[in-house]
C-alpha cells in the first residue's frame, strides 16, 4: 500500500521483484563470457539498477550518467544535455544502459546516439517501464520490465519533484 492517500499502487513490490529476476536471467544469458558496463541514468534508475546487478551473477562494471532533467515539470523540454558525464571509457566495451522509464523517448534517443559515437563494442538498452502512448521518437528496448498506462508514476526510484523515490511499489497519482 502507498502511504499517501492520493497515490494508488500500479505495480507491487512482488511484481517488481519477479520482473527484476526475469530481466536478470535474460541479461545473464546474453552476456555470458563478457564483462558488461552497466550505465545507470541518474537519478531514476538507481533503485532498479541496485536490485538488478545483485541478480545478474556476472562479472560487470557500473557507471552513471546524469542528463538534464525535467526540473519541476512533468513534461520534457525536448532539449537534453549531459549534466554529469561518465567516468569510464566505453570504446570497445559491451554497454548496457539502464533506465527507469521511456516516455517521449527523447532522453534515451539522445543518450544512445551520444554513446554510439564513442564506439562501444555493443550497445543495448534495458528499461524498467515503458509508456508507449506518449512516444515521440521510436525506441527499441532490448530488456523491458513493464508497459505502463499514460499516468505519471512514482516510487522504486521514480520521483515527482524529487519526492516518492523511496516507495517500494510503483504508484500513480490519482486524478
Ligand atoms: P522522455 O525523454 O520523455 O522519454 O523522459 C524520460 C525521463 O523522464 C525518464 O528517465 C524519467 O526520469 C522522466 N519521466 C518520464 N515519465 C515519468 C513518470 O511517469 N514518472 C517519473 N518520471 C518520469
Ligand atoms: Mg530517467
Amino acid at each position: 500500500m502507498c502511504c499517501f492517500p492520493q497515490l494508488k499502487v500500479l505495480i507491487t513490490r512482488e511484481e517488481i521483484g519477479k520482473a527484476v529476476t526475469r530481466l536478470a536471467s535474460e541479461i545473464r544469458r546474453d552476456y555470458q563470457g563478457k564483462r558488461p558496463l552497466l550505465i545507470g541514468v541518474l537519478k531514476g534508475s538507481f533503485v532498479f539498477m541496485a536490485d538488478l546487478i545483485r541478480h545478474l551473477d556476472l562479472s560487470l562494471e557500473v557507471d552513471f550518467i546524469k542528463l538534464s532533467s525535467y526540473g519541476a515539470a512533468k513534461e520534457t523540454s525536448g532539449k537534453v544535455r549531459v549534466v554529469q558525464p561518465l567516468k569510464t571509457a566505453i570504446k570497445g566495451r559491451d554497454v548496457l544502459v539502464i533506465e527507469d522509464i521511456v516516455d517521449t523517448g527523447i532522453t534515451i534517443s539522445f543518450l544512445l546516439d551520444y554513446l554510439r559515437k564513442k564506439k562501444p563494442a555493443s550497445l543495448k538498452f534495458c528499461s524498467l517501464t515503458d509508456k508507449p502512448s506518449r512516444r515521440q521518437v521510436p525506441i527499441s528496448i532490448d530488456y523491458l520490465g513493464f508497459t505502463v498506462p499514460n499516468k505519471f508514476i512514482v516510487g522504486y526510484g521514480l520521483d515527482f519533484n524529487e519526492e516518492f523515490r523511496y516507495l517500494p511499489d510503483i504508484c500513480f497519482v490519482e486524478d
